[in-house]
């Protein structure tokens, strides 16, 4: 079994969802058992050692599967604070977060990724959705709920592997709605109406929290249904299961290409997020002593 603890630092994570539990082919060199203020993460963090292949620099990687190890853990359930709490303690600054999705546009195909650049929220207010509370107080900016300079990162490695099979939508809107029922057919043509994209349960509260955390985070957004508003048959768990499986391999040379191009020296500073750094005390009012 692999060790408890680890010495080096660990800037980049990813959070794995729906139908990617595991990074299967990297070196696990540690699976961290980590305890917060907020509570246990989802699983025990793995900690991996990716080989770069443009300057060969191993750099290691933290990797967290949002349902849990075994797929136990409902979209309502997840500890999204102990999560991003866990992954900030060792040292983690800058996450790239998976998500199967339904498609809210016909041009987006079930296995099409999309690296989405706006968020609605539709979750219902049962999730813990801040670390700011009991005194503390620290609005945050969110017009821009992802990090740009990641998600340019991640459309250029996407693009990369268009002629293999990937295809990519630069932009979109996602939808974050409560689970862990789909959408009612009238809400799912709300959304569309709105200018959503795609629809999942999972960005929020989870890219929030990355934001107040001071993680530059981006999502990758996994299409695996039409959701209802579509005339083929309403989404099942056994059609976005089936297609994450089949988009599995795609998905792990996606994050291959994505680690290969944040362990280069030219994104030090991003996966760090210097940009972010100190951004979040402007907002924060505290009982003046
Ligand atoms: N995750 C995958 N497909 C979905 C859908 N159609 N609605 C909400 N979340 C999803």
């Amino acid at each position: 079994s692999l060790p408890n603890t680890y010495e080096g630092s660990v800037a980049i994570a990813v959070i794995g969802g729906t139908g990617l539990r595991e990074l299967p082919g990297f070196t696990q060199v540690a699976s961290l058992s980590v305890s917060t203020p907020w509570g246990n993460p989802s699983s025990p963090i793995t900690i991996l050692h990716h080989e770069c292949k443009h300057n060969g620099k191993v750099v290691a990687v933290a990797f967290l599967s949002r349902h849990g190890a075994h797929h136990q853990i409902a979209p309502h359930e997840v500890p999204a604070r102990a999560n991003i709490a866990a992954l900030r303690s060792i040292g983690v600054r800058s996450i790239v977060a998976f998500s199967a999705v339904g498609s809210l546009q016909e041009e987006i195909k079930p296995r099409d990724f999309v690296i989405p650049d706006q968020v609605i929220d539709r979750t219902k207010g049962v999730r813990p959705w801040t670390f700011f509370e009991g005194g503390v107080v620290a609005h945050v900016p969110f017009g821009d709920p992802f990090d740009e300079g990641m998600a340019k990162v991640v459309r250029e490695c996407g693009h990369s592997l268009e002629g293999d099979g990937v295809v990519l939508h630069d932009r979109g809107t996602l939808v974050c709605m409560e689970g862990p029922q789909f959408s009612t057919r009238a809400e799912s043509k709300m959304y569309r109406s709105w200018g959503g994209s795609v629809i999942n349960m999972s960005a929020l509260p989870e890219a929030k929290l990355a934001r107040e955390a001071e993680i530059a985070y981006q999502m990758i957004c996994m299409s695996t249904d039409y959701d209802c508003w579509h005339d083929s048959a309403d989404v099942t768990v056994e059609m976005v299961m089936g297609n994450m499986k089949s988009n599995a391999e795609n998905a792990r040379r996606f994050v291959t290409s994505v680690l290969d191009a944040l362990a280069s020296d030219e994104h030090a500073d991003l996966v760090n997020a210097k940009h972010l750094a100190g951004g979040i005390k402007f907002g924060v009012s505290t009982p003046q002593a």
